[in-house]
């Protein structure tokens, strides 16, 4: 339970983010997205970003409460003084920015080491090259879509060239690396990630800011699929 082995074999995986839950009532909102493949949790320090949320004790908590695996995303400085607290806590990937470290190639080895897979996080302003020679190591590629800090902003449309390319090194390196995109998701928007090489669609106000999360969850999700099928 709650291992990424229980991801399934989806072309697409859809992890609603808990940054946009009730905080008080956060075991009650994540069962409601039960249908979902990871469940992704947003880590910030505010200093690597603005705003403050959870750290290893929530991670730990929440590992409790649901089955789904759970898709950390770091968005501190110095990660590397917490990997081993979020892998203990339950992390079943736990991604961290490239900008945030000066030695991310050590950092992916030692997330893996510790028993998650490891992620890495580009901002919208950071090149690709900052993954070309990580690409032996790392398991996922998250390509943010917003400015990160904070739920509900505008998807940021020219993110979507950059997603094609993530495909095509992914593609040229040949092992089987996720591709995430986090922020802006939802119906509208989950079909030309897709379309793009996206493989993991992270969403937060758009799945807990609606009446009935567990169909919205759905609802990406079929947007998603039609337009994977289209890729043939
Ligand atoms: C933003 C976070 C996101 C956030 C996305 O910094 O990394 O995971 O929850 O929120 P939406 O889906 O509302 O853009
Ligand atoms: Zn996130």
């Amino acid at each position: 339970m709650g291992g990424i082995g229980s991801m399934g074999n989806s072309p697409v995986k859809i992890a609603p983010s808990i940054l946009s839950c009730d905080f008080a009532r956060l075991a009650e909102d994540v069962g409601k997205v039960s249908s979902a493949d990871l469940l992704h949790v947003d880590v910030m320090d505010g200093h690597f970003v603005p705003n403050i949320t959870v750290g290893p004790q929530v991670v730990a908590s929440l590992r409790k409460v649901t089955h789904l695996p759970l898709d950390v995303h770091l968005m501190i400085e110095y990660p590397e003084q917490y990997i081993e607290a979020f892998a203990e806590a339950g992390s079943a990937i736990i991604t961290v920015h490239a900008e945030a470290t000066r030695h991310l190639h050590r950092l992916l080895q030692r997330i893996k080491k510790c028993g998650p897979l490891a992620g890495v996080a580009l901002n919208p302003s950071t090149p690709l090259s900052a993954i070309e020679h990580v690409l032996d190591l790392a398991d996922l590629i998250l390509v943010m879509t917003v400015n990160p800090g904070f739920g509900g902003q505008a998807f940021i449309e020219t993110m979507l060239p950059k997603i094609r390319k993530v495909r095509g090194l992914v593609e040229e390196c040949g092992r089987p690396v996720l591709i995430e995109v986090d922020g802006g998701i939802g119906p509208a928007t989950a079909g030309r990630v897709v379309e793009a090489g996206a493989t993991v669609l992270v969403a937060g106000s758009s799945v807990f800011n609606s009446d009935d999360p567990g169909a919205q969850v759905e609802r990406i999700r079929r947007a998603a699929l039609d337009a994977a099928a289209g890729l043939g």
